[in-house]
């Protein structure tokens, strides 16, 4: 069974705990400010093996190196006949952990403080729902207490589409504007997943339906599809050097 939290190790618990006190809408655009300039494009191939020695702290499920999940998504996209664009989006998802390169304990973006890197995510700017995992720490979070924030619609309107929503900050943002930055030839549905693979409230409990546009109707179930490849492939077996090479191959045209 996956994403079972009921026995989980108090680096998971921590890691929600914080982000629930920290990711405010003051501090997710602080976040998108300072973290969306890049200087030059990315070598994304040559980023993927940054994360060879990176561990997600809140990740009940696996404690394999991160660069390994990425290859077992990726094969289970390709086994399961998906076409190149999906299996190069499972190749790189998980690829804006990356951010702790250039991150801080203060911002939650390091090694050791991930608060603002991993974890499931949720809309700022509004009532966080009760579906949420981990929902007693909601409490916790300031912007809870404010007027302007916690009610159902909060400073959103109706339908507006989570592409205009400050969504908790993490590595689905900041590789979304990565590829942004380097005009990247993957297809809209690859960076709609990239941007929203975290908000589990969105595409498993359906929690924002009030917030979500045409596009989002779209595109849910899509991006459904991508996260049984992300979730059920993880198992502690590394994928073998000529798949990996396989694997490596279908990306390259969207680089
Ligand atoms: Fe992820
Ligand atoms: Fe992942």
């Amino acid at each position: 069974m996956f994403r079972n939290y009921d026995d989980v190790n108090d680096d998971v618990k921590n890691n929600y705990k914080q982000a629930r006190q920290y990711q405010t809408i003051e501090y997710v655009k602080y976040m998108r400010e300072k973290y969306s300039k890049f200087d030059e494009k990315i070598d994304i191939l040559g980023s993927m093996k940054l994360l060879e020695n990176f561990v997600d702290l809140s990740d009940p499920d696996i404690d394999l190196p991160n660069l390994e999940h990425l290859y077992q998504s990726a094969n289970s996209a390709m086994e399961a006949g998906e076409p190149d664009w999906m299996i190069a989006t499972c190749l790189i998802h998980d690829l804006g952990k990356i951010i702790y390169l250039r991150g801080c304990d203060e911002d939650g973006t390091s090694m050791k403080v991930q608060y603002g890197i991993v974890g499931d995510t949720f809309i700022v700017g509004c009532k966080i729902p009760d579906e949420i995992i981990f929902c007693e720490y909601n409490e916790l979070n300031p912007n809870m207490k404010d007027d302007r924030y916690n009610t159902k619609y909060g400073i959103y309107e109706k339908n507006c589409g989570l592409d205009n929503c400050y969504v908790s900050y993490g590595h689905d943002e900041y590789l979304y504007q990565l590829l942004k930055h380097n005009q990247t030839k993957l297809p809209e549905e690859a960076l709609y997943i990239i941007r929203f693979h975290s908000l589990y409230l969105h595409h498993r409990e359906n929690a924002y339906e009030h917030l979500m546009n045409d596009k989002d109707k779209k595109m849910l179930p899509i991006l459904q599809r991508f996260n049984k490849y992300d979730l059920y492939s993880k198992n502690s077996k590394k994928i073998r050097m000529d798949i990996k090479n396989k694997i490596t191959n279908r990306i390259l045209p969207y680089l």
